[in-house]
C-alpha cells in the first residue's frame, strides 16, 4: 500500500520550530510518494547479502547497513547501498512502532526530541564486532536525527569503525548530524554523509554510486 504524504506551503503557520533553532516547519515540505511504514519488512538481525561462508570473510562482509526509516524513503537508499555494496542491512525497528499518521508522528518526534528521550529499539544486532564499516541512515525530523538514532548510538559501541551517515530530508540536509554522530561515537572515523531529499528519490543510484566511489579516493 502507498501513500501520499501532502507538505502544505503555507509560509506563516505557526508550527515552525524556529523557537528550537532546526527552522523546520511541518507544513513546509514537498508532496512525496512514500512506502507504508506498516509493510515494511522487519528483520530481527542483519539480512546477510551473500550465500557464501562466512569462514572465507570478504570485504562486504565486513560492512553493514543499519538504517531508520519511517515512510521508506531512507529504505530505497539503505537498499541502493546494499545492492551497490553487498553488505549486510539492519532495520531499526522501534519496540513500540509509529503511528502511521503523519501528523501524529510530526508531534511525537518533536516531543521525543524536546524530552530527550531514547525510544527503544526492538531488534538487536547479534554480531557488530565483525563490520569494520558501518552505513547509518535516517530520516532528518525536526532538524536531527530522529531520537531513536540516539538510542542505536547509546547501545553500540561503534569505536574504530568507519561511520557512514546517510539521510533523506525534505529539505534541511544532515543539518548537524555528522557533528553529532562525532561527539557520539568519538572513537569512530566519521566520514562525509550523503544527504538525497525526499522530492529527489530517483537519484538515488546516481547519488550513491558519487558517494561511494569519494569514499574510496
Ligand atoms: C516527524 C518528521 C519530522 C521531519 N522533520 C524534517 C525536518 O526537520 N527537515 C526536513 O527537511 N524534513 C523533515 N521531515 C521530512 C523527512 O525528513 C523526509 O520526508 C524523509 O525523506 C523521510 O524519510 P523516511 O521515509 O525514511 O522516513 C520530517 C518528517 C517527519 C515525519
Amino acid at each position: 500500500m502507498k501513500k501520499i504524504f501532502s507538505f502544505l506551503i503555507t509560509g506563516m503557520i505557526t508550527l515552525s520550530l524556529s523557537a528550537c533553532g532546526t527552522g523546520y516547519s511541518k507544513t513546509t515540505f514537498k508532496t512525496t510518494e512514500q512506502n507504508d511504514p506498516a509493510t515494511t519488512k522487519i528483520p530481527s538481525e542483519p539480512r546477510s547479502s551473500s550465500n557464501e561462508s562466512t569462514n572465507t570473510q570478504s570485504a562486504k562482509e565486513t560492512s553493514l547497513i543499519v538504517y531508520f526509516s519511517w515512510s521508506g524513503n531512507t529504505e530505497l537508499v539503505a537498499q541502493e547501498i546494499q545492492t551497490q555494496t553487498g553488505a549486510d542491512i539492519f532495520e531499526i525497528v522501534p519496540a513500540v512502532p509509529y503511528s502511521d499518521d503523519y501528523n501524529t508522528v510530526v508531534d511525537l518526534a518533536q516531543k521525543e526530541q524536546k524530552e530527550n528521550a531514547r525510544p527503544e529499539i526492538e531488534n538487536t544486532i547479534k554480531n557488530l564486532d565483525q563490520y569494520d564499516t558501518v552505513y547509518v541512515g535516517y530520516p532528518n525530523w525536526w532538524g536531527d536525527m530522529p531520537m531513536i538514532l540516539y538510542t542505536f548510538f547509546d547501545t553500540y559501541d561503534l569505536s574504530n569503525k568507519t561511520i557512514l551517515p546517510f539521510c533523506t530530508s525534505g529539505g534541511s540536509g544532515l543539518s548537524n548530524t555528522i557533528s553529532e554522530i562525532s561527539s557520539l561515537e568519538p572513537n569512530a572515523t566519521v566520514v562525509n554523509g550523503l544527504h538525497i531529499e525526499d522530492s529527489h528519490l530517483n537519484t538515488i543510484a546516481d547519488n550513491v554510486k558519487t558517494w561511494l566511489a569519494e569514499k574510496e579516493e
